[in-house]
């Protein structure tokens, strides 16, 4: 069976990839510096498909140890989730941003192409459509960056596109995931944010569980139909599947791959807030305040290209989202800790 690379394994959408990797029968080997994720959450991997992988407390940027992993295993393809996240962050400390996303992804690939591994899949982000509202988004939609996160990720995709055009033999494929949330069905395993959390779902996730007063709706002023913001909720659980569907995908001569990884629904935030409550049967204080700088009336994909050349498309729908988050958060009230 095939030997993938992990990196950034330890943390939300990793955790949920690793599981599938190992249900679908692959070897798989993690490297994490753990420094927004705890070795917990790949203990409960294990856990739950009784099967064992291997892990590297190693930061991406460290050349030295990158090039003892690659010989000392046989890899066959990398799946590249390891980066900073947080956009008001990014905005604080920018070269944080720039050395370990960008950095990292440069020491990666020289390592993989040094030890003749190929083959990656890169973690995108719909923040490359920038502040566009011509949804639903394709992969040929312009692209722009309003923070130094989203900038990562946009010089990231164009590096590996020339990385591509320079070397034919690299498959590279970059996934442009939506809003991911929820959890594996089991609770064991969900997204534990460092702090008071930036996104939605979390934070909804924290107030019905008493760690945080009530929610800020940011902004009702939108031209949307309830004048919420809407995005596109995508089950952590379809996208780690989408992970498993690219490993298997075609390869592409000319150029990347590159999938949107949603729904095509959109979500209002109030939606959401009551389909938490109805599907939970639990109340969600909240109060609308201002918009928050930078964020879009609506942001949702179009899905199709993923559907017709991976054969992968969502199947969970926003009740099993939600119900999903909680049976995480209510099982785990302060996360791996
Ligand atoms: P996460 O923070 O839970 O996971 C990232 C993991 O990478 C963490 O375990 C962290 O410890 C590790 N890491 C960070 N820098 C590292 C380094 N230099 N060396 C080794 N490990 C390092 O975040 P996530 O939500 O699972 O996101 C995974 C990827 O998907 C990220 O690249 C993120 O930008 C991207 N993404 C996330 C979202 C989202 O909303 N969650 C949306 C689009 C794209
Ligand atoms: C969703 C909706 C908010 C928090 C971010 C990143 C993006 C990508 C996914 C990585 C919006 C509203 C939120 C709150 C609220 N990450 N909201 N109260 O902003 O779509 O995307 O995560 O690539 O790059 O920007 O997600 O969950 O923060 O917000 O009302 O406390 O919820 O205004 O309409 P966003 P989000």
């Amino acid at each position: 069976m095939q030997r993938i690379l992990v990196t950034g394994g330890a943390g939300y959408i990793g955790s949920h990839t690793c599981l599938r990797l190992l249900e679908e029968g692959y070897d798989v080997l993690v490297v994490d510096n753990f420094c927004n994720s705890k070795s917990e959450s790949l203990e409960r991997v294990k856990q739950i498909t009784g099967r064992s992988l291997t892990f590297y407390e190693v930061n991406i940027c460290d050349r030295n140890a990158m090039q003892k992993i690659f010989e000392a295993h046989d890899i066959d393809a990398v799946i590249h989730f390891a980066g900073l996240k947080a956009v008001g962050e990014s905005v604080q400390k920018p070269m944080e941003y720039y050395y370990n996303n960008v950095y990292g992804t440069l020491v990666l690939c020289e390592e993989m192409a040094k030890a003749g591994v190929k083959n990656i899949v890169f973690s995108s982000s719909a923040t490359v459509y920038g502040l566009s509202d011509d949804v639903p988004f394709a992969e040929d939609a312009p692209t722009s960056a309003t923070n130094p996160y989203g900038r990562t990720k946009l010089f990231i995709e164009n590096i590996l596109s020339d990385l591509k055009i320079a070397d034919k033999d690299w498959s590279i494929t970059l996934l442009r995931y939506f809003n991911p949330v929820g959890a594996h069905k089991s609770g064991l395993i969900g997204e534990d944010p460092n702090g008071i959390p930036n996104n939605l779902m979390p934070y909804i996730s924290q107030v019905a569980v008493g760690r945080l007063e009530k929610l800020q709706v940011l902004g009702d002023d939108y031209p949307t139909t309830d004048g919420t913001g809407v995005r596109d909720y995508i089950h952590v659980m379809d996208l780690a599947e989408g992970h498993v569907k690219a490993l298997q995908g075609p390869k592409i001569e000319n150029g990347p791959a590159i999938y949107n990884l949603g729904t095509g629904k959109g979500n209002s935030v109030l939606e959401v807030v009551k389909a938490f409550e109805n599907e939970n049967g639990i109340e969600i204080p909240y109060q609308i305040i201002a918009r928050r700088a930078g964020d879009v009336a609506s942001s949702y994909a179009d899905p199709s290209k993923a559907e017709k050349h991976l054969k992968w498309k969502a199947k969970l729908n926003l009740q099993d989202m939600v119900r999903d988050a909680w049976n995480w958060q209510k099982k785990n009230p302060e996360g791996y800790a």
